[in-house]
């Protein structure tokens, strides 16, 4: 079973394109009844290649709610490849009519950076991160160093 719709698990590097198509499909499968903010999240290998994927999962318990990007690093985790992480792509917005909606690429939450720095010190790199808005068409580049500079990690223990 592929870790996201669309997606090859090796292979070519997938195109901007093709994970914000691949991101799209995922963002369908969140369970977000409460918010109806969407977000689905791919961890990406150094090869490009799909290592595992998420979607936020809410909970009739608001506070309870699983942020995309950490059921998708708990996923990889799960599959032995926290420490192969190199760029995580993600999306969200409001689901509209069943398409994914907004023009603004959705960052990282607070906690989520915390996570995703984790796996970036376990393996003493910078993870990239690729956001992309609802309808998939803006994108921003950027990194977990960038996001969370002076971060608190495993090294400060
Ligand atoms: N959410 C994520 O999945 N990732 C983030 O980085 C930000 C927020 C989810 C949590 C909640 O289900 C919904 O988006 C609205 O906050």
């Amino acid at each position: 079973m592929p870790a996201a719709p669309n997606m090859r698990e090796s292979g070519a590097m997938p195109s901007d394109d093709d994970l914000a198509g691949a991101l799209r499909q995922l963002a369908a499968r969140a369970y977000a009844p409460y918010s109806n903010f969407h977000v689905a999240a791919l961890a990406l290998d150094g090869d490009g290649a799909v290592i595992a994927s998420g979607v936020n999962v809410e909970n009739a318990s608001y506070g309870l709610s699983l942020c995309a990007e950490t059921v998708a690093l708990a996923a990889a985790a799960t599959a032995g490849r926290l420490a192969e992480v190199r760029r995580i792509a993600i999306i969200g917005g409001r689901m509209d009519g069943g398409q994914l909606a907004g023009q603004e690429p959705v960052l990282p939450c607070g906690r989520c950076r915390q996570i995703i720095n984790e796996s970036a010190a376990l393996q003493g790199r910078d993870i990239a991160i690729l956001a992309f808005s609802g309808d998939g068409l803006s994108r921003r580049i950027t990194s977990i160093a960038a996001l969370l500079p002076d971060a608190f990690g495993p090294e400060s223990l």
